[in-house]
């Protein structure tokens, strides 16, 4: 009884599916065909001779407009510094609250900087940096958590991968000489890998010096607009001014994961006022605390 729909099913769907083919052979061919007149071409990363890249050399100044869903922290916006290093500008990231409240917080338990010895990978006295600073644990508070919370999405970097805040201070004179900050060691990279980027906040406006310099930047170094505000350090390569508020993103990784050498950086000695910095390194992996 059920027999003849049973058998016609499948006739029905075998023609329509021959239907399909016919046409798809058909598509085939008119592709073909349109291929060799010459009218449709392959995109090919390899046509002509080798891909050219876009010059990145120049010193970008892209400005992005945020709509402010402000907690009182000023216009948010970003700016392209450098391409070499990848470099950026938060501006106003912190709240003038915020800075003065990490400040506060540090002061009474600032020590004379140390720098991690590459060879023991324990911390040793130096001259590189005659800075003062201390460290705050990653989610101590509320209002570290929020800020570290806005890192993460301004680095797209989990939180977790996140060594704890270092606050810095700097008086007249003070200095950090142009140094990397990824390890050349095992020791510290045991926990969390390897270094990829920076987020540096200035927690004071600086009067004069304390700029932070990239002297190995590619670019015209000359062309930012703050070049004649600059110290003769800072005239010394890329240079950021601190501003309070304000967060510099770079990255000691490229892209494939390699180290970047045009991240070297340093601190320009104070020459008026005082400078504090917050810094928080972001690890390839979980940093566990
Ligand atoms: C660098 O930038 C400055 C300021 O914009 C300009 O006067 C100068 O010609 C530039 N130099 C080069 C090599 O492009």
């Amino acid at each position: 009884m059920a027999k003849p729909r049973y058998s016609r099913l499948p006739a029905r769907k075998s023609s329509s599916s021959t239907m399909f083919l016919t046409m798809l052979i058909m598509f085939t061919f008119l592709i073909l065909i349109l291929l060799a007149l010459g009218i449709l071409s392959i995109p090919s990363s390899n046509s002509g001779n080798s891909p050219k890249p876009n010059d990145l050399s120049s010193i970008v100044h892209n400005v992005v407009d945020r709509s402010d869903d402000d907690e009182g922290r000023g216009e948010h916006w970003v700016e392209v510094i450098s391409w070499e290093p990848r470099a950026f500008i938060y501006h106003n990231f912190l709240s003038k609250e915020e800075c003065e409240y990490l400040i506060d917080l540090a002061k009474p338990h600032m020590v004379k900087s140390t720098v991690v010895d590459s060879e023991t990978g324990k911390s040793k006295d130096s001259r590189v940096r005659t800075s003062s600073g201390t460290f705050l644990a990653r989610g101590r508070d509320k209002i570290i958590r929020n800020i570290e919370r806005r890192i993460a999405d301004f680095t797209f970097i989990p939180v977790e991968h996140g060594e704890g805040l270092q606050i810095l201070h700097y008086e007249a004179g003070q200095k950090y000489e142009p140094h990397y900050d990824y390890f050349m060691d095992e020791f510290n990279t045991k926990n969390g890998g390897q270094r990829i980027a920076t987020v540096l906040m200035y927690l004071s406006d600086v009067e004069e010096g304390g700029e932070t310099v990239f002297p190995a930047a590619k670019g015209n170094i000359s062309a930012v607009p703050w070049w004649n505000e600059l110290s003769e350090c800072g005239k010394g390569g890329l240079s950021v001014k601190p501003r309070m508020g304000d967060a510099l993103l770079f990255w000691s990784m490229k892209p494939d994961a390699s180290l970047d050498p045009s991240s070297l950086h340093g601190g320009c000695p104070v020459i008026r006022g005082n400078k504090w910095s917050s810094t928080k390194w972001m690890r390839v992996n979980e940093y566990k605390v």
